[in-house]
């Protein structure tokens, strides 16, 4: 018996199989949005549904368990979630501290109307996930991009703790961090992690904590919770999870916001209660279902992601040469810089010359520009798909020396191809 296959529910080979057009009649977005395109833009992975989460929407649909989310499915939910926190991460904290909310976007929403407030500033470091910088305007909050900085020696991006202690001391008090990070892919030391906590008390600080992505932290990376670290960091974070990018279940709306500041808690209280109410009663049953069984599935993903992650890495060493790169520590996301090939609007252009669907740098803040973000959660052969007719397009542009046998492509050959 295969065990993988047969008894953990993870079918690599079938997923192999899968065509973009049978990912398009499945209804994604990533694949059903530009038509006929590879799809590497949103946030989305392809490998199909943990069969302990399917078992349990099938349960409560036979149970009608569609009403308004009830206290005892948020109790199941918060538990499930520490439970996950403690085992994965040896984070200790009390099921009581956790909180439903439909998705990570409304906690960050809470974040700025209750936290950051009216006409208060946040730090968002750039390339960033684009909610960071677009939803502080709607709460009258002003956001501060500050760009990562490259370590070329190490290959290595890092924060500019200068420019954010500057804003510190100009009067913000409020930093995101995602950790790991979306669209770079850094996976956040914690000596890293005490910098910016010793910067954020000086300061008096709030740091909104994004942890969707933990579990996605390739071999030699490990995943701190930032509000683990200390009593320090603990108070000042306000930390918001989510099963749904390591389950891909994003749309049955439910994320947990893990509360170890006790202010937050009367807060939340307080003004909270229409926020857990809108989260999904089957958001709270799913995410149940894979946070209590679905490890071994989630494991097997990742290997697979893995897998994905050393295709891009080779081929960025070899057929891509030339694009700006670095390997990413975690998720499934990589950052790719194409100013140094002169190409000005880099997701229009691959759009438009290789049928490959990307997410415009210049939406993850202004050092994006030149830029793009590419998802490469996708089954392996369309992976290497989407790299053989980014390459080839550059190479069809004399932008890349032509050497490999893609060069026969025209691109009429790509689009249709796609
Ligand atoms: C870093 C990060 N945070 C939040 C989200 C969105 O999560 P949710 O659907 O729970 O709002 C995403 C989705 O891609 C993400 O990458």
């Amino acid at each position: 018996m295969d065990y993988i296959k047969d008894i953990i529910g993870f079918d690599a080979q079938a997923i192999d199989a899968q065509t973009a057009d049978q990912l398009a009649q499945n209804g994604s977005d990533k694949w059903s949005r530009y038509p006929g395109c590879v799809g590497a833009f949103i946030a989305e992975m392809d490998f199909g549904l943990a069969p302990c989460i399917q078992r349990a929407i099938e349960r409560a649909t036979e149970g009608c368990a569609l009403g308004y989310i009830p206290t005892p499915w948020k109790q199941q939910v918060a538990k499930a979630c520490a439970d996950w926190q403690r085992l994965r991460y040896g984070w200790n904290i009390d099921p009581t501290q956790v909180r439903v909310v439909p998705d990570v976007v409304e906690a960050f929403e809470i974040f700025l109307r209750e936290i950051v407030g009216h006409g208060g500033s946040v730090i968002v470091p750039t390339p960033a996930y684009m909610p960071f910088l677009s939803l502080p305007r709607l709460y009258n909050v002003d956001c501060i991009e500050i760009p990562m900085l490259m370590n070329d020696a190490s290959d290595n991006w890092l924060f500019d703790f200068d420019a954010i202690e500057t804003a510190f001391r100009n009067g913000c008090r409020a930093f995101v961090l995602c950790n790991p990070h979306n669209p770079i892919g850094k996976v956040c030391t914690r000596e890293e992690m005490l910098q910016l906590s010793a910067l954020a008390e000086r300061y008096d600080v709030r740091i909104f904590s994004d942890e969707i992505h933990a579990p996605f932290v390739f071999d030699g990376y490990h995943h701190v919770p930032f509000a683990a670290i200390n009593e320090m960091t603990a108070r000042q974070a306000f930390t918001a999870t989510s099963a749904s990018k390591s389950f891909n279940i994003p749309g049955t709306k439910c994320a947990q916001v893990i509360l170890t500041n006790p202010d937050d808690v009367s807060m939340w209280d307080a003004r909270c209660e229409w926020s857990e109410h809108q989260t999904a009663t089957i958001g709270a049953i799913a995410s149940t279902a894979a946070y209590e069984e679905g490890g071994l599935w989630f494991d097997e993903v990742l290997k697979y992601v893995a897998r994905n992650a050393a295709l891009v890495d080779e081929r960025m060493r070899t057929q891509l040469a030339g694009v700006g790169y670095v390997r990413p520590q975690g998720t499934y996301i990589a950052w790719l810089d194409f100013r140094g090939l002169g190409i000005a609007n880099p997701a229009q252009y691959f759009l438009e010359h290789a049928g490959v669907a990307l997410t415009d740098g210049r939406e993850c803040g202004a050092i994006g520009a030149g830029c793009v973000r590419m998802n490469f959660a996708m089954p392996y052969p369309l992976m290497e798909r989407c790299l053989d007719q980014m390459a080839a397009a550059l190479r069809a542009d004399g932008l890349l020396p032509t050497a490999s046998s893609t060069d026969a492509l025209s691109r009429a050959d790509l689009r249709d191809a796609a």
